[in-house]
């Protein structure tokens, strides 16, 4: 809507499922090179859900090692999927949709689409999961989720928002999943590790979402990232940092969509098809708002 082209992800519905009042006051506030922290958090939600669709096609398109019989990836988890909306624009007719999502997150956003009339590709599943009290694994299979075939499982603008114990139970379910699946996630670094400008651009956005009640709880170094996804048997193939994202999807833009500073980061890895029993001995503990440069949470803007 606000954006030059050629844009850097085509959502069609992402306007349309938003109803009169938030589409009116879209086009009334746009954000730009006057309102530049809005539009730094926009080019992240842009980059991160390109980059999980590219991940996707990517697996679905590149040829298998000689030798390797496996089958494509046939599944696409999307957790804590707010309004996403691949679910009502999957192109891949053999890719199976599982949306996944706190159960009043998913009841709104189901009813976002049935008053817009968008209706979901065939054979998606949305399943209703709080990540910090129900058994994730047990709901996928429940819904028809198979383990055994290959996931691409995007799980993004979620992390920040988990504690320590939810985040570590997720990669755990993860860990089961076929090999060669995929997860594609972002993450916050702590405040400790930030310049102070950001620091504070950090404080101010933890402010608005807690006062939106959903608060910011973890923080991670990429350190600590590579440990927690080494003690479940997966593999970091990226931990990109700003500067590479920019490179990758906005350099030599005209607009304003641009990020800005180094908090944030997205994770893709892969599993290596088994379950990990326990993951890292100490696993990450939650200290929201603390700064000790441990673990503390939040999203980027
Ligand atoms: C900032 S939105 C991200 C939405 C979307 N994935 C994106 O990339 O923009 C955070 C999402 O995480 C979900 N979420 C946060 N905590 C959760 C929990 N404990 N259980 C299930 N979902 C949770 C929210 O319901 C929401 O859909």
């Amino acid at each position: 809507m606000h954006d030059a082209r050629p844009l850097v992800f085509e959502d069609p519905l992402a306007v349309r499922i938003l109803g009169s009042e938030h589409q009116q006051e879209l086009r009334r506030t746009p954000d730009g090179r006057r309102r530049p922290f809005s539009a730094a958090l926009r080019a992240w939600m842009v980059v991160r859900a390109r980059l999980a669709e590219d991940v996707l096609h990517a697996m679905l398109h590149e040829p298998l090692p000689r030798g390797v019989q496996a089958p494509g990836v046939s599944q696409y988890l999307v957790l804590g999927a707010g309004l996403d909306t691949f679910a009502c624009r999957n192109p891949y007719a053999g890719v199976r949709v599982f949306e996944v999502d706190h159960p009043s997150t998913q009841a709104w956003k189901l009813q976002r689409l049935e008053s817009a009339g968008v209706v979901p590709s065939p054979g998606t599943r949305f399943i209703a999961v709080d990540f910090e009290r129900d058994d994730l694994r047990e709901r996928l299979l429940a819904a028809g989720f198979d383990e055994q075939l290959p996931t691409v499982m995007a799980w993004l603008g979620v992390v920040p928002y988990l504690t320590g114990a939810a985040f570590r139970s997720t990669l755990r379910v993860f860990s089961g999943f076929a090999e060669g699946s995929v997860v594609v996630f972002d993450y916050t670094q702590p405040r400790a590790a930030l310049p102070a400008v950001e620091q504070w651009m950090q404080e101010s956005l933890s402010g608005r979402v807690a006062a939106a009640g959903e608060p910011f709880q973890l923080f991670l170094t990429p350190r600590e990232v590579a440990v927690e996804l080494e003690s479940f048997g997966l593999c970091v193939k990226e931990d990109l940092d700003t500067a590479a994202l920019t490179g990758r999807y906005l350099s030599g833009r005209s607009d304003a969509l641009q990020l800005k500073g180094k908090a944030g980061r997205i994770c893709v890895a892969t599993s290596g098809g088994r379950r990990a029993a326990s993951g890292s001995p100490d696993g990450v503990t939650n200290t929201a708002g603390g700064g000790d440069g441990r673990v503390e949470g939040g999203e980027t803007a």
